[in-house]
């Protein structure tokens, strides 16, 4: 291709960062992938006011962007479900490469995306899903994939490990650190999805699905959150030599007869204060993987905000344009195989 067009779905704190980088590192990109990459346009809900984007390039109408026969790839970061999926299924089934952010969308329809991918040898990739800029689902997909993976579990909502270290070093109670949490930014207006456990199931869905080469959505997962733990809970913790975390666990379990089940949910969990879980703190996540050859694997980093979700994003916007220019196709047919695996809430 002589130029690997972009179309950004989305211009929140995570869409401004990827056509920033876009923009400012365009040379390097063009190096490391072989043609210039070419921002074509950039969807949003409402054009007002000085969005940091050139005012051509900014339009209300999605459809007619994901459309344009100059755009080889799509990245949605606007959220939600319904939206999005129609959109990344147009892209996909007129054989464009999408690059997602969406963890909900993905916990409930990575099958019918991965599949419509498939028909069209389209890419689709979703580094920024879990765990934000912490490399996770490339390590799952590919460095693992000749290895067997039989657990992978971790702290994968920001918010809810902001709030548990705070609650934990202050000896605050949850209301109070949740309001805390809110006026710092760490928290949304509605935390729901975040503080019981929506956000963090999801998560859980996605690794499950890619670790054990299965389909596990968000509602194959047991879930509890973290809005009933009190102060007294952190103190109890602390006399055993432990902390709460809200944990995902995704576990491959194997019966006497030799079946194999996946056991995927999240809960608060005791950590140990030697389990290098417990000094997991703040708004970071990690993500400890085990596998039969490997061993024990950890995943550490910054797990949400715009700029370390843009760097997994545009990790992956890199690789689907260097398959554009190469002929290439990343990793999916072997994330999404048959259902070997059946998943089941809690053991
Ligand atoms: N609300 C999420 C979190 C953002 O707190 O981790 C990243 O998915």
């Amino acid at each position: 291709a002589a130029e690997i067009g972009v179309a950004v779905l989305g211009l929140g704190n995570v869409g401004s960062e990827v056509v920033r980088i876009i923009r400012d590192h365009a040379r390097d990109l063009e190096s490391r992938i072989g043609a210039p990459m070419v921002l074509r346009g950039v969807a949003v809900r409402r054009i007002d006011g000085d969005r940091g984007v050139a005012a051509e390039l900014l339009t209300t109408d999605a459809d007619s962007l994901v459309a344009r026969d100059d755009v080889d790839i799509v990245v949605e970061v606007i959220g939600g479900i319904e939206v999005p999926r129609k959109l990344i299924l147009a892209a996909l089934n007129s054989g464009k490469s999408v690059v997602t952010a969406n963890k909900a969308l993905l916990a409930e329809y990575t099958g019918e995306l991965a599949e419509a991918a498939e028909r069209r040898g389209a890419d689709l990739y979703f580094e920024a899903a879990v765990a934000g800029a912490i490399p996770v689902i490339r390590p799952l997909t590919q460095s693992l994939a000749g290895d067997r993976v039989n657990k992978v579990a971790g702290i994968v909502n920001g918010t809810t490990n902001f709030i548990l270290s705070a609650m934990d070093e202050t000896g605050a109670d949850y209301a109070d650190t949740l309001a805390e949490a809110g006026r710092l930014g760490y928290a949304e207006a509605d935390p729901t999805a975040d503080v019981e456990g929506f956000d963090a199931a999801a998560k859980a869905a996605i690794l499950a699905s890619i670790a054990f080469h299965t389909r596990v959505t968000a509602a194959d997962v047991y879930r509890e959150g973290i809005s009933s733990i009190t102060a007294a809970d952190l103190e109890a913790a602390k006399s055993l030599d432990c902390t709460v975390k809200l944990l995902s666990i995704c576990e491959r379990i194997v019966g006497a007869d030799g079946t194999e089940r996946v056991s995927a949910r999240v809960y608060p969990s005791l950590v140990p204060l030697d389990h290098p879980l417990a000094s997991v703190n703040g708004a970071f996540n990690a993500v400890v993987v085990e596998a039969e050859a490997a061993g024990r694997l950890m995943f550490y980093g910054q797990g949400a905000g715009g700029a370390p979700t843009a760097s997994a994003v545009m990790g992956d916007v890199v690789m689907a344009a260097r398959n554009k220019v190469n002929g290439g196709r990343g990793p999916r047919e072997s994330a999404y195989a048959a259902l070997a695996i059946a998943p089941i809430g809690e053991i």
